[in-house]
C-alpha cells in the first residue's frame, strides 16, 4: 500500500434526503437493476436518447484499452445541443445567461445560440476552409463565445483543443504544437479582480512558435488595444456579419474524435486526452440528467472554467443536450466582494450549484455572514467535483448553502473518464459526508490491492473494471503512453487515486497516488513543474512536492539547488515564483521555494520526496535509512524553520 492510501477521513455520519427532496430511491434502484442485468442494453437505451442520423450496429467492440462504442452510428454533437430543440419550446428557452466580473448580463435563448453557432460554423468552412479532423485551439474566457466555438467545431467535424486561459504562451506552444492546430480562436482579453488579462499578447507570442497555425480569430470582449497582423488575425464579430448561413451539422462517426483536452501527468508533457463523439455524448446527456436530477425548470450552475473537462461535460455537452438554462460567470468570486456568487444565485434564482471543495473552503473561512446577507432559496441540489471535500466542508455546504434542504453530490471523476463516475445520486438513499458513493448505474468499479486483489472493506487503488462509453480513447500521438498509464498495471483502468470502501460499496476517494498534485482542484504533475523550475538559469536542480492546504487542499512547496556561487538574493524566490508562473500559469506557482544545498537522496540518487514531503509539512518523515546524505534532513528542517 502506498503512503497516500491511508485514510485521510473517518466519517461515520449519514445524512438523510432532505424531507422536501423527492425520492428517486425506486426509480434509481430500477436504473440499477436494469444496467446489472444487461450493461450493454442500459446503454444501448441511454445512446437511443440522442439524435443518430444514421443507427449505430455494435454497441461495444472491445479490443483492450481501446473501445469503439456505437460503431456505425453517425451523430452531430452540435445539433444534439442546439438543432434537436428548434423544433420544441426549448427554442425560446434561455441556454445560457452570462454574466461578466463588472456586472453585463448577456442572455441567449438556444435559437440565439444556434443561430451563432451555425452562423460561425459557415465562416470557419468558408472563410478557413475548416474540414471534419482539423484541430482548433481556444483559448478564451469565460464568455459565450467559448461554447459558440467550441459547438461550431463539433458541427463541422473541427476537433476542437480548448486551453485554459490562465496557462501561459509556451503552456499554448505546446498544446497546439502537439495538437497541430490549424486555427485560434481568443479574445483580446479577460477580466480577473477588476483587471484585464491581456490573451491576446500571449496569442501572439505563442504562434511565433508554432507554425500549424494560419489564422487567429480575435473575440472583441474587454476592448483594449491590441495588435491585429493584417493577413492572419480576424475579428470575430466582422467575420460573423460576413454571413447569414446557417452551415448544416455535419454527421460524424460516432468514434470520431469530439475535442482534445490537454491534462498533467506524471511527466513534464502534458497528455491530450481523446474523447470521441457518441460514446462521449451518451454519458454526458446521461450522467448529467441522473446526477443533476435535472428539471425542464431549472437554472443550473456549473461554476468550473470551459478550459476543463467539467467545463466541457457539465457547463457544455451535458447540460445542453439536456436543453437546460445554464449560468455562466467571467469573474472572480470575492470581487466585488466575497458574496459575490450569492448575489448571482439569488439574482438568476440558481436552483442547481456545482463547484469546487476549494471554492468552499474559502467560503467556509470567509465567513457564513456572505451567504446569510442573501436568498438562497432558490437551490435545491448542491455539487462537488475534483478533490476530496472534507466532511467539515461538505457540513458547512450543506448547512449555510444548502439550508439542510438540498441534497450534495459529491461527483468522482477525471478527464479520462468524460464524466461522473461515482456519486451518491441525489434523494436515492442518505448521504456520507467525505464519501462520493457508489458507481453510477452502468459503471463498475473495484478497489484493488497492489497485487491487483479486490479490497471489500477497506482501502487501495481506485480501478473501473468494464470499458464505458465516454472513456478515453487515447492520448494525441502516444498510445503507448496511455497503455503504459493506464492499463498496464491492472487488468481494469487504473485512475491513479487511492480509495477506501465499506461493505456497502461505498467509496471515499483519497486522493492521488502517483506524482500528480491537486492544487484547487487542479491537477499539475510535480515533474512539469521540476522541469519548469530547472529551466530557470540560476537553478540546478529540483524537486517539488505537494503537502495539505487548508484551503487549496494542496500547496506546492519547491525545494531548489542553485549553480555554483549564485547568490540568494532577497528578491529570489519570488522570481522563482514568477518564473514558473510565467513558464506554466498561475496556477502552477509554487506557495514556497526553498534554497537548499543538497536533496534527500538515496545511494543510487534518486531524490526521496517523501522526506521533503514530511519535512515540509511538519509531518513524520518515515525510515530515511537509505539516505546517502542523512545530514540533509537537518539542514533543510533549518532552512525551513528560517523561512
Ligand atoms: O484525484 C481525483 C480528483 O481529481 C482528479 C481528476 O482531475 P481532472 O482530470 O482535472 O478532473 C477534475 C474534474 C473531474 C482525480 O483523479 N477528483 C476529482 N473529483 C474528485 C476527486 N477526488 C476526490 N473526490 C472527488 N469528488
Amino acid at each position: 500500500m502506498t503512503e497516500n492510501t491511508t485514510p485521510r477521513l473517518s466519517e461515520d455520519r449519514l445524512i438523510n434526503v432532505p424531507a422536501g427532496f423527492p425520492s428517486t430511491h425506486y426509480a434509481v434502484s430500477q436504473l440499477f437493476t436494469e444496467a446489472a442485468s444487461d450493461r450493454l442494453a442500459f446503454w444501448d437505451n441511454q445512446a437511443r436518447q440522442l439524435k443518430w442520423t444514421t443507427p449505430w450496429h455494435t454497441t461495444l467492440e472491445w479490443n483492450r484499452p481501446f473501445a469503439s462504442w456505437f460503431s456505425g452510428g453517425r451523430l452531430n454533437a452540435s445539433e444534439n445541443c442546439l438543432d434537436v430543440h428548434m423544433a420544441s419550446d426549448t427554442r425560446n428557452k434561455l441556454a445560457v445567461i452570462w454574466e461578466g466580473e463588472g456586472g453585463a448580463i448577456t442572455r441567449y435563448t438556444y435559437a440565439e445560440l444556434h443561430d451563432e453557432v451555425a452562423r460561425f460554423a459557415s465562416v470557419l468552412v468558408n472563410t478557413f476552409n475548416i474540414k471534419p479532423g482539423d484541430r482548433v485551439t481556444i483559448y478564451l474566457p469565460l464568455i459565450p463565445q467559448a461554447i459558440v466555438a467550441m459547438l461550431a467545431c463539433a458541427r463541422v467535424g473541427a476537433i476542437h483543443s480548448v486551453v485554459f486561459g490562465g496557462f501561459s504562451a509556451s503552456s499554448l506552444i505546446d498544446r497546439i504544437n502537439d495538437s497541430q492546430s490549424r486555427l485560434v480562436i481568443t479574445a483580446d482579453g479577460g477580466y480577473r479582480r477588476g483587471s484585464v488579462v491581456g490573451l491576446k499578447s500571449i496569442v501572439d507570442q505563442a504562434v511565433e512558435c508554432c507554425d500549424s497555425i494560419s489564422a487567429v480569430i480575435v473575440v472583441r470582449h474587454t476592448g483594449h488595444d491590441v495588435t491585429m497582423v493584417s493577413g492572419r488575425d480576424f475579428d470575430y464579430t466582422e467575420l460573423l456579419h460576413t454571413t447569414h448561413d446557417h452551415y448544416p451539422p455535419i454527421p460524424m462517426s460516432s468514434e470520431d474524435p469530439l475535442f482534445i483536452l490537454y491534462t498533467s501527468g506524471t511527466t513534464g508533457k502534458p497528455k491530450g486526452i481523446i474523447h470521441t463523439t457518441g460514446g462521449y455524448l451518451t454519458h454526458a446527456k446521461y450522467s448529467t440528467a441522473l446526477v443533476f436530477d435535472l428539471k425542464p425548470v431549472d437554472i443550473y450552475w456549473c461554476t468550473a472554467d470551459v478550459g476543463w473537462i467539467t467545463g466541457h461535460t457539465y457547463v457544455v455537452y451535458g447540460p445542453l443536450s439536456n436543453g437546460a438554462t445554464i449560468m455562466l460567470y467571467e469573474g472572480a468570486p470575492d470581487y466585488p466582494d466575497k458574496d459575490r456568487f450569492w448575489q448571482i444565485i439569488n439574482r438568476h434564482k440558481i436552483t442547481i450549484l456545482y463547484t469546487a471543495p476549494t471554492a468552499i473552503r474559502a467560503f467556509m473561512k470567509w465567513g457564513d455572514h456572505y451567504p446569510h446577507r442573501h436568498d438562497l432559496s432558490s437551490l435545491r441540489l448542491l455539487g462537488s467535483v475534483g478533490e476530496p471535500i472534507n466532511p467539515e466542508a461538505w457540513m458547512w455546504y450543506f448547512r449555510e448553502i444548502g439550508r439542510n434542504q438540498c441534497p450534495i453530490v459529491d461527483t468522482w471523476w477525471q478527464t479520462e473518464t468524460g464524466g461522473i463516475m461515482i456519486t451518491t445520486l441525489p434523494g436515492s438513499e442518505p448521504m456520507r459526508p467525505g464519501y462520493a458513493g457508489k458507481a453510477l448505474p452502468g459503471i463498475t468499479i473495484e478497489i484493488l490491492s497492489d497485487t491487483g486483489v479486490r479490497i471489500q472493506n477497506g482501502s487501495g487503488l481506485l480501478t473501473i473494471t468494464d470499458p464505458w462509453p465516454s472513456m478515453a480513447r487515447g492520448i494525441w500521438g502516444d498510445n503507448e503512453r496511455f497503455i503504459s498509464t493506464y492499463w498496464s498495471r491492472f487488468n481494469s483502468y487504473f485512475a491513479g487515486d487511492g480509495a477506501a470502501t465499506d461493505p456497502e460499496q461505498s467509496i471515499m476517494v483519497l486522493g492521488r497516488v502517483d506524482d500528480v498534485l491537486n492544487v484547487a482542484g487542479h491537477r499539475i504533475g510535480t515533474m512539469e513543474i521540476e522541469s519548469a523550475l530547472v529551466d530557470f538559469n540560476p537553478i540546478a536542480e529540483a524537486a517539488v512536492v505537494g503537502i495539505t492546504d487548508d484551503i487549496k487542499g494542496q500547496a506546492i512547496i519547491a525545494f531548489t539547488i542553485l549553480k555554483e556561487g549564485h547568490p540568494i538574493t532577497p528578491t529570489l524566490e519570488a522570481e522563482v515564483i514568477n518564473w514558473v508562473a510565467t513558464s506554466i500559469g498561475a496556477i502552477a506557482k509554487p506557495k514556497r521555494v526553498i534554497f537548499t544545498p543538497d536533496l534527500p537522496k538515496t545511494r543510487s540518487g534518486k531524490i526521496m520526496r517523501r522526506i521533503l514531503k514530511g519535512l515540509a509539512e511538519g509531518s513524520p518523515i518515515g525510515d530515511s535509512t537509505t539516505l546517502a546524505n542523512p545530514d540533509i534532513v537537518e539542514a533543510i528542517k533549518d532552512l525551513l524553520n528560517k523561512h
